[in-house]
């Protein structure tokens, strides 16, 4: 499966293009400026990676691309959507749900259910039967290699295993737009490998626009770009061939 050669949406190659994004958060009686005017675009097919220091505005940004965080100022051109944020709240979530995919640093599961239902469920809000949404499910975590592990709740699985229950879950609606939020940094560096391994795929064999948020220079190899966010504003953004042997043969 390669989608790069499916039709992608009206606006081309680029699964999400943002312009001017300003987001301010109220600090006391002062405003402060988190973005401060950032225009961002990524492509489907691409692993594109946002590095930058603590504080400096990475999580607010792709908040204000997926929806999550509405900016004050700018637009976020998604898929077929013109201007996201024009949309109503229940269509933006209905955009969320049908088409983005999120992995977080804390993994995000419900204590209570199985690998399997965690999964499960995400497909079922989607409209699949319970039969196909368990198929599904399955299928998607044999795919990043835990098809022992379906019955386990997160209490029983490590922390590489429950970051791949959350890639699976993210993975298993083939989202055209993949969120990564420090996906490994909770993460030893073999299993860090394992998970960066499963976004690179989601970007080469899916096509999804992979947007990662990462400290973790050791990614830096496997990705198609490097953006550098600085103070709410993009200071460096490099195209760059993926390398992973790199990184690969020095370990
Ligand atoms: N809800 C909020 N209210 C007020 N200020 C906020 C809010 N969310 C974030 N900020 C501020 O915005 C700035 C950017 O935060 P953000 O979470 O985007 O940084 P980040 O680059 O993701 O940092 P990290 O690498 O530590 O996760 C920070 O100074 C933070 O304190
Ligand atoms: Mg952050």
């Amino acid at each position: 499966m390669n989608s790069h050669t499916t039709v992608h949406g009206k606006h081309g190659d680029y699964a999400i293009e943002a312009k001017q994004l300003v987001k301010r958060f109220k600090s006391g009686k002062a405003w402060v400026e988190v973005l401060k005017g950032v225009d961002f675009d990524a492509r489907h097919g691409d692993l594109t990676m946002v590095m930058g220091p603590s504080g400096s505005g990475k999580s607010t940004l792709i908040a204000a691309l997926s929806g999550l965080l509405r900016p004050e100022e700018g637009r976020v051109d998604a898929l077929d959507v013109d201007d996201l944020w024009k949309l109503s709240t229940g269509r933006i979530d209905k955009f969320r749900l049908d088409h983005c995919g999120f992995i977080f640093q804390g993994f995000n599961l419900f204590p209570a259910l199985t690998a399997l239902q965690q999964v499960q469920t995400v497909l079922k809000y989607q409209g699949l039967t319970p039969e196909q949404a368990k198929r599904r499910a399955t299928q998607a975590l044999e795919e990043v290699g835990l098809g022992h592990r379906l019955n386990q709740r997160p209490a029983e699985l490590s922390g590489g295993e429950k970051q791949r229950v959350a890639i699976a879950r993210a993975l298993a609606k083939d989202p055209k737009i993949l969120f990564a939020d420090e996906p490994t940094s909770a993460l030893d560096g073999e299993n860090g490998q394992v998970v960066i391994k499963l976004l690179r795929r989601a970007a080469t064999e899916h096509g999804a626009a992979v947007i990662c948020v990462t400290h973790d220079p050791r990614l830096e190899a496997w990705a198609d770009r490097v953006i550098h966010i600085e103070d709410g504003k993009i200071i460096d953004d490099q195209r760059r061939v993926p390398n992973p042997e790199a990184t690969l043969a020095s370990h």
